[in-house]
């Protein structure tokens, strides 16, 4: 009897393991919160705000509020060139951040749902993954 939980247990956690669900959209945010402070809040500001016309807001942005595609790729391969932000164009220059597909699902899952920016969706590491650089070609 002892042998067969052990082996019960044992296939609990395999299982467990394997099966286990995604990271839920709460972790999701709260590892993209760390992100962001650790490398984006220098720029774009502790809420979001950005600076002036040299960095373009987060917060009700918008861009990227319409444009998840566009700002995962920019997040993934950099974003250069003239883009417009709540009727203001910005000709600037961010360079990759050095995140990994993860990270950058991470980050805008934060981003998408901080400071009054509400999006139902949950971004994923295969979803950034799947978007071509070919898109921030216009
Ligand atoms: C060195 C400054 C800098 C850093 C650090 C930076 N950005 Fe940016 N970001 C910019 C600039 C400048 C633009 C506009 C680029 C352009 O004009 O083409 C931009 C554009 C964006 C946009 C699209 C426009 C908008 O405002 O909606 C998003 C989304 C974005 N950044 C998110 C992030 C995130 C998330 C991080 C951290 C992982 C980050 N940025 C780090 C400077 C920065």
């Amino acid at each position: 009897m002892k042998l067969l939980l052990m082996f019960y247990f044992l296939g609990m956690s395999f299982f467990g393991y394997f099966l286990a669900p995604q990271k839920s959209k709460a972790e999701s945010i709260k590892n993209g919160s760390e992100i962001y402070h650790d490398f984006c809040y220098r720029c774009h500001g502790i809420n979001g705000v950005g600076q002036d016309d040299l960095i373009p807001p987060l917060k009700s942005s918008d861009y990227l509020m319409n444009n998840i595609d566009l700002s995962i790729a920019g997040l993934k391969y950099g974003l250069k060139g003239k883009i417009t932000v709540n009727g203001i164009v910005y000709d600037s220059y961010m360079a990759y951040q050095g995140l990994d597909n993860d990270e950058i699902a991470d980050v805008m899952n934060y981003i998408l749902n901080q400071w009054e920016n509400i999006n139902e969706g949950f971004i994923t590491a295969q979803q950034v993954e799947k978007i071509p650089k070919s898109i921030l070609e216009k």
